[in-house]
């Protein structure tokens, strides 16, 4: 028996990954290309998300989309399937962080932190799903964090959209299982990404004592956005078709 005979490759599948010009999206979107799936890399930042999709080549296309408009979510769904014919894999990955308590915190940090890592998963899968329903199926990844399962210092509204993540991902899972549509969260540790690196910046910590700080779990390293594009790659494939409201921490054991 081949491997594809056990569900391994993603052949013929079309994925679509948000916060796909950079770190964990930008790594999720490469390896699922390389495991056989077309791509839409949707990015906010339209320089990067352009490089991103070319550095992946003819199989992958950048689409211009702010997850924080119901508009250009609208639109980029509707592009991303004109394209590539179907939507088979949503990988919610979009994410800002603002490392701040409730005092330091502005009304507008809340408002973006809350807006592109909760409000975006929301309005991308609104027009993902019709089209997976009407497929016959379909699976949705969520990015969430350690801090959507217990909580972190300085990061009241990043712990707020992440612990909103994990609960909306279950309320996802039952909503549209009869569907055919599984929906299961990733809960990433430290993984070096500029997101991780300018954490540190707005800390005022010497960068190279944040990276040592970050490594510091039981598995001793930090993480590489392949470390989370191989979780995110077993809940999209056929390898998991009755995991379903799962919430899966990668994070070399830092929560343990
Ligand atoms: N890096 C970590 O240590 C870590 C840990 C746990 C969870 N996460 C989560 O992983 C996800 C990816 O983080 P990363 O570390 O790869 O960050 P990153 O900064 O490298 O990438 C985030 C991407 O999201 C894009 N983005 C921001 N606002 C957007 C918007 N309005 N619309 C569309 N795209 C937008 C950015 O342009 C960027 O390309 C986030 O949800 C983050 O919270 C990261």
């Amino acid at each position: 028996m081949g491997c594809s005979d056990e569900g391994f490759g993603l052949q013929g599948r079309v994925a679509v990954v948000t916060g796909a010009a950079s770190g964990i999206g930008f790594g999720c979107a490469r390896f699922l290309s390389e495991m056989g799936a077309s791509v839409a890399l949707f990015d906010v930042d339209g320089e990067k998300g352009a490089a991103a999709a070319a550095e992946l080549g003819p199989k992958a296309r950048f689409v211009k989309v702010d997850v924080r408009s119901e508009e250009s979510c609208r639109k980029g769904v509707a592009e991303a399937k004109r394209a590539f014919g179907r939507i088979d894999a949503l990988v919610n990955c979009a994410g800002v962080i603002r490392r701040r308590t409730v005092v330091d915190l502005t009304e507008a940090e809340w408002d973006l932190v809350l807006d592109v890592g909760l409000k975006g998963i929301f309005l991308v899968s609104k027009f993902v799903v019709p089209i997976m329903a009407e497929q016959g199926g379909g699976s949705i990844v969520n990015i969430g964090s350690g801090w959507g399962v217990k909580g972190g210092p300085k990061a009241v509204a990043y712990c707020a959209a992440k612990g909103g993540t994990v609960n909306m991902t279950r309320a996802m899972a039952i909503d549209h299982g009869p569907q055919n549509i599984r929906v299961n969260c990733v809960c990433p540790g430290d993984v070096d990404t500029p997101l991780l690196r300018d954490e540190g910046r707005q800390l005022g910590m010497d960068p190279q004592k944040w990276l040592a700080e970050s490594a510091d779990r039981p598995i001793h390293r930090v993480g590489q956005p392949l470390d989370i594009a191989k979780a995110v790659y077993f809940l999209v494939s056929d390898l998991s078709p009755w995991v379903s409201g799962s919430i899966v921490v990668v994070d070399g054991g830092g929560t343990a």
